[in-house]
């Protein structure tokens, strides 16, 4: 392969206002291929940025985007395309529509779907294109290699391996995917990737957050340690006519990966007006994708005189009763089903409180309903149910709270027990506690804590007997009114945490307990001012209307009842 002298002239970073309080945040989803309709690993791509989009909202931390789409270029659309017998342009109108539908249902909040094909992010290529030849990154050289279509990338040889093909012939795949390569030799763009060894090397040095969590961010050092050769950036028109051709040579058609990459530009306005918004950029990714995004993407963006972005947070796959999803095997998980029988809701509650995103998680039904009967409908919703009695507060307000009942720790003289100041030190520094977990995308640990919160106020509840308590007896009814202060505190947190997990849940338990939409928001969140000798808001007032159960019970479909019960 020839590979001229490195001479790369270094453009200044352009480095935007984007900094400080109130700042912007482009928040993004990977854009998907619009070979196949979305599964469920999609939507985990998509929740993990909706819900860090939302939780920055309640923060009111500033303007911020959602940016998400379809992944519309390339040979495996146009393969895809050929096989169902239709057209690329009209299979991808028809994909696209299913990503956007399904993104909608779920509730994913995103201000900007790009579509590959749209001629303003064709656009945007050209001109990204132009900003990487006239900067010295791109040159002409004969490429070969192997090619794997189903990850539009080539392999190199040491991570290849062999297997039989559907005839029985020996063939050779790509280690990682078990996906089948080709032989490509052809007459490519080539981009100077080696050239970015020292710059990427010194950008991960200097941000140790770039990309979290750290296993990954490992991952790409030792990356950067091996070989790092030039990368091929187009392919021969002949094969490949689905796709942007490269601005001045139309024998050549822009790769697909540089093309879809560019998507997090285009919607920020490049070349025009993406100077607001970059490089204050967050992108949600899978783990099969990293390489692209921690390693090309940076060096590209280097190339054409911008800066790396921010941070990316890397996710691993889900698999199916232990399998992998796909198609042949077929047992690809449809997210418009799981949300018709969980409910929108629940369906984002399993999947953010079980997928970690360092480890690759199992999805199977007994899981979900066994999760969200016990965490929403049992604890949460029961918790409501149960505080908000008529027989426990017939007047239906949000009662008072008494110092003497429930004196602060150091005076206790009260009625209170040493777990009821656990439970009360526990949910006073949740917030700060679910904050930081969102900040090193740990949502499912920020989920965790909530959860052991709601537990613990359930056992708080249980102990007291409320219902028990002598509601004729002024002593025992300003203890009964603590009790249910307290509950009512907790559940306020709860509900206002919960908002970007579980949006309409969150509302109507809000709702329930007369917060107004106003006093929702995270900065401004306190918990049991009461108890610090501080005025509480909510005392006293008209609690709202009772809207019947937060979260319904779901049945076990019965057959994997008893393996659901070993959990
Ligand atoms: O890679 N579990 O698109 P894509 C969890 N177009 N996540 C999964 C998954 C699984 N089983 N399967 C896929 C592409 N994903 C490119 C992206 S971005 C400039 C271009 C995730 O449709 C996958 O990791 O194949 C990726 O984050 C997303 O779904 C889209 O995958
Ligand atoms: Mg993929």
């Amino acid at each position: 392969m020839l590979r001229p002298p490195r001479r790369l002239p270094r453009p200044p970073l352009r480095r935007s206002a984007a900094t400080g309080p109130g700042r912007r945040l482009l928040l993004s989803t990977p854009i998907f291929y619009a070979n196949g309709p979305p599964h469920i690993g999609h939507l985990y791509s998509a929740l993990l940025a909706d819900a860090l989009h939302r939780h920055r909202r309640l923060r009111a931390a500033g303007p911020g985007r959602l940016s998400t789409g379809t992944d519309e270029h390339g040979l495996k659309i146009q393969q895809a395309a050929a096989a169902a017998g239709t057209s690329p342009a009209e299979l991808c109108q028809r994909v696209s529509g299913l990503f956007r539908r399904a993104l909608a249902q779920a509730a994913v909040s995103f201000t900007d779907f790009t579509r590959t094909s749209e001629p303003r992010h064709q656009r945007a290529v050209r001109r990204f294109w132009g900003a990487l030849r006239d900067a010295g990154a791109l040159y002409k050289g004969a490429y070969e290699g192997w090619y794997c279509t189903a990850e539009e990338c080539f392999v190199p040889e040491s991570q290849l391996g062999e297997r039989p093909d559907a005839r029985g012939r020996r063939c050779r795949v790509a280690l990682e995917s078990g996906h089948q390569v080709h032989w490509t030799k052809e007459e490519n763009y080539m981009f100077r990737l080696s050239a970015f060894r020292d710059p990427l090397w010194k950008w991960l040095r200097d941000n140790p957050r770039a990309v979290a969590p750290e296993p990954f961010y490992q991952r790409v050092l030792r990356w950067l340690e091996e070989d790092l050769p030039d990368l091929s950036v187009s392919r021969e028109r002949s094969r490949l006519q689905w796709g942007i051709p490269v601005p001045g040579d139309s024998t050549q058609t822009i790769y697909v990966w540089v093309d879809a990459l560019v998507n997090y530009l285009s919607a920020v306005g490049y070349p025009e007006t993406h100077g607001e918004w970059w490089p204050a950029a967050h992108h949600v990714i899978g783990k099969d994708i990293l390489k692209f995004h921690a390693v090309y993407w940076p060096a590209l963006l280097m190339a054409a005189g911008l800066a790396p972005p921010e941070r990316i947070f890397v996710h691993s796959h889900w698999t199916v009763r232990g399998q992998k999803m796909s198609k042949s095997l077929g047992n690809v998980v449809n997210p418009a089903a799981c949300v018709g029988r969980y409910t929108v809701d629940g369906f984002r509650y399993f999947l953010l409180r079980q997928g970690v995103p360092e480890r690759d998680c199992d999805y199977y039904d007994e899981k979900v309903v066994k999760v969200l009967n016990s965490e929403l409908a049992d604890a949460l919703g029961g918790l409501l149910n149960r505080c908000t009695a008529p027989s426990i507060n017939p007047s239906n307000t949000y009662p008072r709270f008494s110092e003497s009942c429930f004196p602060k720790e150091t005076e206790a003289t009260g009625r209170a027990s040493a777990e009821d100041y656990e439970l009360v030190a526990s949910v006073a520094s949740l917030p700060l506690q679910v904050a930081g977990y969102f900040e090193g995308f740990q949502i499912y640990k920020a989920l965790e804590c909530i959860a052991l919160c709601v537990r613990q106020t359930n056992g708080f509840f249980q102990r007291h007997r409320p219902w028990k308590l002598d509601q004729k007896d002024p002593g025992e009814q300003l203890w009964l009114d603590t009790v249910v202060h307290v509950t009512l505190e907790c559940l306020r947190v709860y509900g206002t945490l919960l908002q970007p997990v579980i949006p309409h849940a969150a509302d109507r338990l809000l709702s329930r307990l007369a917060v107004e939409p106003e006093e929702r928001g995270l900065s401004s969140l306190t918990f049991l001012p009461r108890y610090d000798g501080k005025p509480c808001p909510f005392e006293g007032r008209q609690l709202g209307p009772d809207t019947g159960v937060l979260f319904p019970r779901l049945e076990q479909s019965g057959q994997h009842q008893a393996e659901a019960e070993e959990l």
